[in-house]
């Protein structure tokens, strides 16, 4: 059995900065409510007209990892496409991006597992690399959540923790001791509407939409219930956590770097104080971006890397929970 690593990792957001100011001139909120629940300074939106898309900012992020990886475009051998926000209801946005990097042809999965899509996603590469069926995968995370939130005061506990961005890995086979030493998936559908988009779908076309002429809680927006979103991912992140490194034999010490899916620094400094991590040991970035669901860990895993915080031969825990609910954990040796 082959073994895959990260061979190569890129980030693109837009260069729209929205702050919490700039949330709180147009819903009833404050910098100061947003900091204390979520930790969030400011994200990234797509500006209408400056030629992003979900699939877009992919392929930029995509580019700078196929680069860093130093292979080319026509040696990857399948796209895994992670996103809850696709440009289109279908077809998926890996295809997209086959297009848009030229590639004449190869497999595109798109993956729908929102906040864990990129542990999913990694998990879905990894296996194809493995069984030796394919060399090269590049698996991208991206959102376009702006395009799709309710920016008035009725959507403000959803629509300021939300942004946009992508981050891409480009896993290979490996030929030393760096690895993905394992991946644990895992998903509860009892869940499945407390954090959701019900429509438009086959379950809820346009026209019910309208009929309904709902005044509140409008399915085409998305809905969350934060508490219970709050209580599931605390305990779900630490047993996902320690399922891996139970698999993998490691104790919490043997981490030199985690970096959870940055859904709300509250969460994240939970995980952190329960796992007695030194702040050195824990990357977070969601003051900047906020959550940018599957793109979260790709983004953050790069930025830790450019900083060099990432270092040959470490531990790297990657772990995430989010709608579904849907969670799992990555441990890698750098
Ligand atoms: N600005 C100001 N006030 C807001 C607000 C906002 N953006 N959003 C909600 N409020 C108000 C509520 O209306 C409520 O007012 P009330 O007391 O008058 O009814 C009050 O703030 C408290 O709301 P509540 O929902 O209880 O706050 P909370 O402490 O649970 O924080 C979240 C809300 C969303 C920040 C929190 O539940 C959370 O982070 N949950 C996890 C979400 C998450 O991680 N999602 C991604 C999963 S991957």
């Amino acid at each position: 059995m082959y073994s895959s690593k990260i061979k190569g990792l890129g980030k693109y957001v837009p260069e729209n900065i929205v702050t919490n100011k700039d949330l709180s001139e147009i819903m009833d909120t404050s910098d100061e409510w947003i900091q204390e629940r979520t930790g969030i300074k400011e994200r990234r939106h797509i500006k209408k007209g400056d030629g992003n898309s979900c699939a877009k900012m992919g392929v930029k992020a995509a580019k700078i990892a196929i680069e860093r990886a130093e292979i080319d475009k026509d040696d990857i051998d399948l796209i895994v496409f992670a996103t809850l926000s696709p440009d289109y209801y279908f077809p998926g946005s890996g295809v997209i991006v086959q297009d848009v990097l030229g590639i004449e042809t190869c497999p595109a999965i798109d993956v729908r597992n929102q906040c864990s899509g990129f542990i999913y996603a990694i998990s879905v590469a990894d296996q194809f690399i493995k069984t030796g069926m394919y060399k090269n995968v590049l698996v991208i995370g991206s959102e376009n959540h702006s395009g799709g939130l309710d920016m008035t005061t009725r959507g403000r506990n959803v629509s300021v923790i939300f942004g946009d961005g992508a981050g891409a890995a480009v896993l290979s086979r490996s030929e030393d001791d760096s690895k993905i030493l394992s991946t644990h998936l895992h998903s509860q559908g009892q869940y499945s509407k407390e954090l959701s988009l019900i429509g438009p779908s086959t379950q809820h076309w346009v026209p019910e939409i309208i009929a309904e002429n709902p005044q509140e809680n409008i399915p085409y927006y998305p809905y969350m219930d934060g508490q219970l979103v709050f209580k599931h991912a605390v305990v779900r992140f630490s047993e996902v956590i320690n399922e891996g490194l139970d698999a993998n034999d490691l104790k919490k010490e043997d981490i030199n770097l985690l970096i959870p899916h940055q859904a709300n620094l509250r969460i994240s400094q939970f995980i952190q104080k329960k796992f007695q991590l030194s702040d050195d040991r824990v990357y977070n970035n969601i003051q900047r971006y906020g959550n940018t669901t599957a793109a979260s860990i790709p983004i953050a895993l790069t930025e830790a890397w450019e900083e060099g915080k990432v270092k040959k031969g470490d531990v790297i825990v990657l772990a995430a929970f989010g709608s579904g609910f849907t969670w799992g954990s990555c441990i890698l040796k750098w």
